[in-house]
């Protein structure tokens, strides 16, 4: 009898994020302008027939990579994007029907993963006002949790803990003898990173990715950064040769040379300063710009902005419902200052 399994059949996903190309993409936090042209023709000078045809080298980069972190490659795993990473995770750190405490809403492949692999996803939601409370994160790290996953910050809500509730949670985490992930896809853009608990203690994972920032999401390439024991697991679930060759050679180019990064997180800060002044002055509540999206209540309605703004502006941008006070709002991702003049524009005329 052929066998086809239900959890996979009944499973949810979206895959409609295709034809973006003629459009600003301000919908999944990508940057819209991407690397410099000459940064990317001078990487591609490199590319030899030799270099496409064999398979990705990962040693060199790994050490690049450690380096430039200050450990060593026995705590990184190089991922096909850090999704990748986050999927193993949740394979390797957790059993059918395992306990996983994560707080919503927050990036949706975790509940994706824990219903692929049959896992039990316990939610813990903001508060009206969007704040986290951690005693609340605390409460559900009960003796049968198997995996806490935080985000830092979080997407999208954009809130990000304290050292003192960091240490409350991973206190607990030990005591309860819970794996951590921290998920810090936004890092660079909010500059605060418990990294050092995954690379000194064990069972604490931080993923991160080069999608962002580092404006390499067509690549795909992260990384999970942990004890050695548990990178070990991880490393077990890769498929072979899931690195691919380009994205280590745009990633070295980018890591080793800090001009190009520091560049990257001035054009940034320069579009995040614009958007929120251009906001606040004209009159519009907003929140979570700790990594590169923004929450907005608009004066209307989210949902048919979001329909306008591709419909007459060729604007991406996403609306969200239930975000606490904010009910139905926007997310929109924040890029270099003439994007966020020309998302503004759009938004001021559309919005009344
Ligand atoms: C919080 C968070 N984690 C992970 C990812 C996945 O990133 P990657 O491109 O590395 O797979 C995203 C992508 O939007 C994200 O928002």
């Amino acid at each position: 009898m052929y066998y086809l399994n239900k959890r996979i059949e009944n499973l949810e996903r979206i895959f409609d994020q295709n034809e973006r190309k003629d459009y600003l993409r301000l919908d999944l936090n990508e940057n819209p302008g991407g690397l410099p042209q000459e940064f990317i023709d001078e990487v591609l000078k490199d590319v030899t027939p030799q270099f496409v045809a064999q398979y990705p080298e990962t040693l060199h980069f790994t050490e690049v990579l450690a380096n430039f972190l200050g450990t060593d490659i026995g705590h990184l795993c190089l991922v096909n994007g850090s999704a990748e990473g986050i999927r193993y995770i949740i394979q390797a750190f957790t059993s059918e029907n395992g306990r996983i405490v994560g707080v919503v809403p927050s990036y949706f492949m975790f509940q994706v993963y824990s219903e692929m692999y049959g896992r039990n996803f316990v939610k813990v939601p903001y508060n009206e006002d969007l704040t986290m409370d951690v005693n609340n994160i605390i409460r559900e790290m009960t003796d049968d949790t198997q995996l806490l996953i935080l985000l830092n910050p979080n997407n999208p809500m954009g809130n990000v803990y304290t050292d003192e509730e960091f240490e409350l949670i991973i206190q607990r985490a030990k005591e309860k003898q819970i794996t951590v992930l921290v998920d810090e896809a936004y890092h660079y853009f909010y500059p605060k990173t418990f990294i050092k608990y995954a690379l000194n203690d064990e069972h604490v994972f931080v993923t991160r990715t080069f999608s962002k920032l580092f404006s390499m999401a067509g690549c795909r390439l992260g990384y999970v950064a942990g004890w050695p024991e548990g990178v070990k697991m991880v490393q077990k679930l890769c498929t072979p040769h899931n690195t691919n060759a380009f994205a280590m050679k745009f990633a070295e180019e980018i890591i080793t040379h800090p001009n190009i990064l520091q560049s990257l997180i001035d054009n940034f800060n320069e579009g995040r300063k614009y958007l929120i002044e251009t906001l606040d002055a004209n009159g519009y509540q907003h929140k979570g710009e700790a990594g590169n999206f923004i929450f907005i209540k608009v004066k209307t309605d989210a949902p048919t902005i979001v329909a306008r703004m591709k419909e007459e502006k060729k604007i991406l941008i996403k609306s969200y419902p239930n975000v606490g006070e904010f009910g139905t709002c926007l997310r929109v991702s924040i890029g270099e200052k003439k994007y966020m003049e020309q998302f503004c524009q759009a938004l001021f005329e559309l919005d009344k």
